[in-house]
């Protein structure tokens, strides 16, 4: 048993909560168990808690920066766990990782430029890449016995051809879970080198990865694959702060940061929020154990709900992940169109998932559901499903 209890329901409703209190809005009911959205339905540790509320206590919230503070909490967490150092200049501190890959896409490539993703990945990589005026280009992931590889020759060619300016890399991979290996990373960073190509390395789930696997960093592949590098890393899923909009951007090419700065600037955004910040500094600083305990505990779920589809919902594959707590699952013994499994899904299961077809239109027969939930709440998911699909 550990310290803390993620076996407890707290009631996230009316407090202006994304997954829980926009069912009428969004999906046009309010009668959908939600498991979209990538939050987790567990509170911090006290010590963050109460860190917090003195911060608040102190009752005056003006414009706040990073002080060395913040930036050794940062440098130690993703030194000590991840195996690198972050030079103090390489820093930038700033609300969002989507909102850090638009900066990109405007700072290292120009109206009509290519920017190359790996579908199916997270949606708005796609959606800013076109909002932008960018081109998309996809290397779709290639999905065979139950899991999913990159296909380097295609991505190398599709480089070349498109005169692909930009990679955005997610590592972890959302939705489908692979953590990337070395060689993996490695490959990629040699095809994005040989065509001069700037990488974004979104690692917004560095730190959760299954027993057995380790989260590599594209900091650490080499030197010589750090000058057209932007890498983003946050506290905001590791410790469930979000809505509290804070991520860090480490570039340590000064020219490459530079432009990166330029495009922030012209976005009209300088200081942080004075309660992110601090949440993240505390966090970082006191959140190790806490996040210790929420893996093993999202280990449990994924265990969980293996057997649950194993033993009574078999039609329905587990693409088994080894990071994340998006679960990706492949429903195409269940229905052959994506319309079908949406109202399987929402009218029959009475769930609210995200739907295979946003992240890619080769994937419109599959679910992701995000198990950072407790267990209880995992359990009657899987027990609409079950009821949903044996009626259907
Ligand atoms: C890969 C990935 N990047 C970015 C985000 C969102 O980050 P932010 O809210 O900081 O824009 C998510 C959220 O689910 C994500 O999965």
């Amino acid at each position: 048993m550990g310290k803390y209890n993620f076996d407890e329901i707290i009631d996230r409703r009316n407090t202006s909560c994304l997954k829980y209190d926009f069912g009428i809005a969004r999906k046009g009911r309010d009668d959908l168990l939600p498991l979209w959205v990538a939050d987790m339905d567990f509170r911090l540790p006290e010590s963050i808690i109460e860190g917090l509320q003195q911060r608040v206590a102190h009752g005056i919230f003006g414009y706040t920066d990073s002080n060395e503070d913040y930036k050794n909490a940062v440098r130690g967490w993703y030194k000590k766990r991840h195996g690198y150092d972050i030079s103090d200049e390489w820093l930038t501190v700033v609300p969002g990782m989507v909102y850090s890959i638009a900066l990109a896409i405007k700072a290292f490539t120009e109206p009509g430029d290519s920017v190359i993703i790996q579908q199916p990945v997270y949606y708005p990589f796609m959606e800013t890449i076109k909002e932008n005026g960018r081109k998309v280009v996809n290397s779709q992931l290639v999905y065979a016995d139950g899991h999913y590889e990159i296909d380097f020759e295609d991505f190398e060619k599709k480089i070349v051809d498109e005169k692909v300016k930009l990679f955005l890399l997610c590592s972890p991979h959302n939705p489908v879970g692979k953590v990337w290996k070395k060689e993996e990373l490695t490959r990629l960073a040699e095809i994005c080198k040989r065509h001069d190509v700037y990488v974004f390395a979104d690692e917004i789930h560095c730190d959760f990865v299954y027993s057995g696997y380790k989260h590599t960093s594209f900091m650490t592949l080499g030197e010589e694959y750090l000058d057209k590098l932007v890498l983003g890393v946050a506290p905001t899923k590791t410790f469930n702060i979000a809505g509290l909009q804070i991520t860090n951007i480490v570039i340590a090419n000064a020219e490459v940061r530079l432009a990166f700065k330029r495009e922030n600037n012209k976005a009209g955004y300088s200081q942080p929020n004075v309660l992110g910040l601090h949440a993240a500094y505390l966090a970082y600083s006191k959140g190790e154990e806490w996040l210790d305990e929420v893996r093993e505990y999202l280990q449990g779920n994924l265990d969980f709900v293996r057997s649950f589809l194993k033993e009574k919902i078999p039609k329905v594959h587990l693409i088994e992940p080894q990071g994340t707590y998006l679960v990706w699952l492949d429903f195409s013994e269940v229905c052959d169109n994506h319309k079908d499994l949406e109202k399987l899904i929402v009218d029959g299961a009475k769930l609210w998932l995200d739907p295979g077809i946003i992240f890619g239109r080769e994937t419109a027969l599959f679910e992701r559901i995000n198990i950072a939930s407790p267990r209880k709440i995992i359990e009657q998911a899987l027990v609409q499903l079950y009821d949903a699909i044996n009626s259907h």
